[in-house]
């Protein structure tokens, strides 16, 4: 049987690959440690999973409206208005499998052949191929340490042509950890105004943010930010639900209309008692997830202070999410080399940057236990200092 070519185009995850191999090692009994995670270590809160067993024995398994629950859709519009300053009507909420699936539809619903999507890089590994997916042409902006990882409004002035269609931002940053300020914010937006490009905002990190730094939503800046933003967000990082498949999108009615249409014709809507345990996450208790945040933070200083007296490597340090990058590209390897090596000579596994677009460097999680981090970055540390 012959593969679309929308399909052979598609470059394979590396970072389940990593994943894959440092899972067999520990299926043979070594002791591996794994900074490869991109999902936090923390169980699902209980009073979440309680409101899911509870539709479960309650009969709650048939379909839902293919958008999603309107008591969930309303839930989400009074978070993104008390959380971060946006008024959206439950009309211009869709609730997807995960945010992922988010992303994936609104690029469906508003990009196609012909059209360029500007990436700044590191970037989450997937946003190249769904452009790909849709028609669209991926356009990479590189960013730089020296600037944060952050992409500047001249970066982005310089990468648009007349067939920008749209710019992926993600901040708080996977795998940077990287943190837009307002003001840098509104400067891109000033930008993008002008040419009317797109903004796809994934604010998934948005609650894992630390020391001063605040989440700026992109779509509170103006009204014009607002009319041009699709704001992504979800359950699986902030309220440890990764395994739950719940994410949404808020933006324009016409935009939130079409992902309803395919989402309608594709995979319905999310499981049904799932999205009554996301109902649960935004309306009870939000303690549990202060308290993973506080952990992360606690971990985040450690992993960050061990990595930068360690000689020839850099990193910036993150304001967000729960990765720090490592720059490794004084040690004169590949990143993809350096991973290898250091899998299989330390038993530590990290993901090369080049599954982010930036072979300069290697991404750590530290949703891990202390423990674990304590002993991987010794091994890290030692391995490091045999190159
Ligand atoms: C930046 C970013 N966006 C979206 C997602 C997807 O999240 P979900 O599990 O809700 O699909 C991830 C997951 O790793 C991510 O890092």
């Amino acid at each position: 049987m012959e593969i679309s070519e929308r399909a052979s185009q598609l470059t394979p995850s590396i970072t389940l690959s990593i994943d894959s191999k440092a899972k067999a090692m520990k299926a043979e009994g070594l002791d591996v440690c794994g900074f490869g995670a991109g999902e936090p270590d923390f169980d699902t809160p209980e009073h979440i999973k309680a409101a899911a067993i509870a539709a479960l024995e309650g009969g709650f398994t048939k379909y839902t409206p293919s958008a999603g629950l309107p008591e969930l859709r309303q839930a989400i519009a009074d978070k993104l208005q008390a959380d971060n300053g946006l008024s959206y009507k439950p009309s211009q909420i869709v609730v997807s499998c995960g945010a992922k699936h988010s992303c994936y539809n609104a690029i469906l619903a508003t990009c196609q052949e012909g059209d360029e999507v500007l990436i700044p890089s590191p970037y989450w590994v997937s946003y190249p191929d769904m452009v790909r997916l849709s028609g669209a042409e991926p356009v990479i902006v590189p960013t730089t340490e020296r600037n944060g990882w952050k992409m500047r409004a001249e970066d982005f002035e310089n990468a648009m042509t007349p067939r920008t269609k749209m710019l992926i931002l993600n901040s708080p940053n996977n795998p940077s950890g990287t943190v837009y300020t307002r003001e840098e914010l509104e400067k891109i937006v000033e930008v993008a105004a002008e040419e009317e490009i797109y903004i796809l905002s994934d604010e998934i990190y948005e609650k894992l943010v630390y020391d001063e730094t605040q989440h700026v939503s992109v779509a509170s800046l103006s009204k014009e930010a607002y009319n041009l933003t699709i704001t992504i967000n979800g359950f699986s990082k902030s309220y440890a639900m990764t395994g739950w498949r719940l994410g949404y999108m808020a933006a324009p009615e016409a935009v939130a209309k079409a992902v309803d249409s395919i989402q309608s014709h594709s995979t319905s809507h999310p499981c049904s008692f799932a999205q009554r345990g996301g109902l649960a996450a935004l309306k009870g208790d939000q303690q549990p997830l202060a308290d993973m945040r506080d952990e992360f933070d606690l971990r985040r200083n450690y992993m960050y202070d061990r990595i930068t007296k360690i000689p020839n490597i850099t990193a910036v340090k993150p304001q967000g999410a729960f990765y720090v990058l490592v720059n490794i590209s004084q040690l004169g390897l590949s990143s993809q080399n350096f991973a290898d090596r250091l899998l299989s000579k330390a038993n530590v596994a990290v993901i090369p940057g080049v599954a982010f677009g930036d072979d300069r460097t290697v991404r750590l999680s530290y949703a891990t236990s202390i423990d674990i981090i304590k002993k991987g970055l010794d091994r890290f540390q030692d391995f490091c200092r045999t190159l």
